[in-house]
């Protein structure tokens, strides 16, 4: 059965973004030619799923250019969003498993990305619909921000791969213990 992957980067302190949602210390880091390539981590990629703070933030800041052309993607949210005209986008809101299994249904055999942001990444893992992790660290601090993965139960991990590239960031792939 195809995996919810949640592929992502974060600072040191565990941040996705800031407090005002930006990502100035990740787009500002140089990451390298040993960083795992971002196409062949996507080649893996036949859905995606991303909460509505995360959609609102590309929205604003992509809007000519959606980044998740060639592939479904469901939205979670109890808002009526707007979709850009012509983009294969659906808002679904309801049970992690529910909409897991849609996305499952439309990756057709590939992995589902689960973009994040933290609070949706954290919904799935809590309903045990997250079973992978794709972290990319980047050796930064920036005091407060949007949590990584702020789940109310512990969630076990068994790392996979652990990867300190050149940059001094760190690419760590662990799979999530289940029970
Ligand atoms: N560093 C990275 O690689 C990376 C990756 C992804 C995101 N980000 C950043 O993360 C930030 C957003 O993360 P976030 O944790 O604050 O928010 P988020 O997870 O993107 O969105 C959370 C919102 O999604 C909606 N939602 C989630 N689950 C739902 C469900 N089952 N049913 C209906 N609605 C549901 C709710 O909004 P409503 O109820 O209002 O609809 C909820 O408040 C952004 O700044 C983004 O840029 C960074």
């Amino acid at each position: 059965m195809a995996d919810l992957v949640y592929y992502v980067a974060v600072t040191l302190d565990g941040y996705i973004a800031d407090s005002d949602h930006k990502l100035d210390w990740l787009m500002a880091f140089p990451l390298g030619d040993d960083a795992t390539p971002y196409d062949d981590f996507y080649r893996t990629v036949g859905a995606v799923i991303m909460g509505a703070e995360t959609y609102s933030w590309i929205l604003e800041n992509s809007p000519e250019a959606w980044p998740y052309a060639n592939v479904p993607a469901f939205i979670v949210t109890h808002r009526s969003l707007s979709i850009p005209e012509g983009k294969n986008i659906t808002l679904v809101q309801g049970a992690a498993s529910m909409v897991a299994a849609q996305a499952r249904m439309a990756a057709k055999g590939k992995d589902v990305w689960l973009v994040g942001g933290g609070k949706t990444a954290a919904l799935f893992a809590e309903a045990d619909e997250l079973q992978r992790l794709f972290i990319t660290q980047i050796p930064v601090v920036i005091g407060a921000g949007i949590p990584l993965l702020p789940v109310s139960k512990v969630l076990n991990l068994k790392p996979v791969t652990q990867k300190v590239l050149k940059s001094g960031a760190v690419e760590l792939v662990c799979d999530v213990v289940v029970g």
